[in-house]
């Protein structure tokens, strides 16, 4: 494999956890990779030869993003009920029925053509590492066929067969978490790294959630829960007692919430989309990073709460509505974004690291959210490959 050089780096974001700043910012920077994975970094005219060359003309250079909360797999979109709400109807968990029942009856091949769209779309945004979950199949076939598409695109597959109870289990809650927790987890498990369930009022209450995550780790996946996102409950503290990798949402917390997140070191992972595109009032990020929990950033990409593959959306969301720093929004959407994966080697540019990066069309990460909507992503590279 030829070493590539990239040189005349403006700024460059390492996110170097032994650096003064957040960032481990280097200005005049290159960045030399070889094997797929970053081999050096520090100043342009210190910089070793390598086979090949790109000229940054100055720009930033960051680690790609690592979004580590997505429902890619679904049929169908929800434009209707969005339109609905921006003329004041409230979101609501039972939406999630409706992407269910077009997901049933979409084959293989149009599910795999759609996750492809949309992948694409989130490497044009600078998108090296997505986790995708399952959750609109909700039957034994529909959930591990999800997966399996889930798993052609990567290895960050989520078994979410506890999103929401389906309209043939409605008057039995109980025998659909047996499902759950029985046949489906077995069929799901093969194809999965991760489990996951919807603790909120209208989906899965904690003792259910509870189950769930255990039978889970008994199959060998690790936990991460959705919680908190539509009001106050106990799936937070839930995340933290069990000491999950990442809980995700964290919109409504007490301060006991807080306390636990803080004391378990779970990744809270914030999702703006879900606020921006349900009108409501986002997380607090600013509380959560004062109390010293550890935040990461999401676009949660669904077609019902957050139809948006943007994690520069998400940035500028958080910086302009949830107090969050620009480096900080930066931050949280990649090192973070791999800690909330319990992933090591992305998320960083430091030696060693597989060498996922961006190219942004402007001098810093500021640009990120100072120039919302804004196209500034000018390529993405996957383990030294332009993609
Ligand atoms: O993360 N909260 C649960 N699941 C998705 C919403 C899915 C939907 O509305 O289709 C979420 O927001
Ligand atoms: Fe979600």
């Amino acid at each position: 494999m030829t070493s590539l050089a990239v040189g005349n780096i403006g700024e460059l974001v390492t996110n170097d956890p032994t650096a003064d700043d957040l960032l481990g910012i280097v200005q005049g920077a290159a960045l030399v990779v070889d094997g797929g994975r970053v081999a050096w970094t520090g100043l342009a005219a210190d910089a070793p030869a390598a086979d090949e060359y790109v000229d940054a003309g100055g720009r930033a250079v960051l680690p790609g993003f690592v979004d580590s909360h997505s429902h890619l797999v679904f049929a169908g979109d929800r434009a209707a009920e969005f339109a609905a709400r921006m003329a004041g109807t409230a979101y609501a968990a039972g939406g999630i029925r409706t992407t269910v029942a077009l997901t049933r009856q979409a084959t293989d091949e149009q599910l795999t053509a759609s996750v492809a769209g949309l992948v694409h779309e989130m490497r044009r945004q600078g998108t090296t590492t997505v986790e995708i979950k399952s959750g609109y199949g909700l039957t034994v076939h529909d959930e591990a066929r999800s997966l399996a598409v889930a798993r052609q695109f990567t290895d960050e597959t989520t078994f979410l067969g506890a999103h929401v109870v389906p309209e043939e289990y409605a008057d039995d809650p109980a025998a659909y978490v047996d499902l759950v927790t029985g046949p489906m987890l077995e069929a799901a498990a093969p194809h999965a790294r991760w489990v996951d369930a919807f603790c909120e009022r209208g989906a899965f209450d904690a003792d259910q959630a509870r189950a769930v995550l255990t039978a889970g780790d008994a199959s060998g996946l690790r936990g991460r829960l959705h919680a908190n996102q539509l009001g106050p409950g106990p799936g937070v503290q839930l995340a933290a007692e069990l000491g999950l990798a990442a809980v995700d949402h964290c919109t409504h917390l007490d301060d006991a919430d807080v306390t636990a997140l803080r004391d378990s070191g779970t990744v809270a992972t914030l999702l703006p989309g879900v606020e921006f595109s349900t009108r409501q009032p986002y997380p607090d990020g600013r509380r959560l990073l004062d109390a010293g929990v550890t935040v990461a950033l999401a676009t949660d990409c669904n077609p019902g709460s957050s139809y948006t593959s943007s994690m520069p959306l998400c940035i500028a969301l958080a910086v302009r509505e949830m107090r969050m720093t620009p480096a900080e929004a930066v931050h949280a959407a990649t090192y973070v974004g791999a800690r909330a994966l319990d992933l090591d080697d992305v998320g960083a540019l430091t030696p060693g690291k597989r060498a996922d990066f961006l190219l942004l069309d402007a001098p810093t990460h500021v640009h990120l959210a100072y120039r919302p909507g804004v196209p500034l992503v000018a390529g993405t590279w996957i383990g030294g490959r332009p993609v």
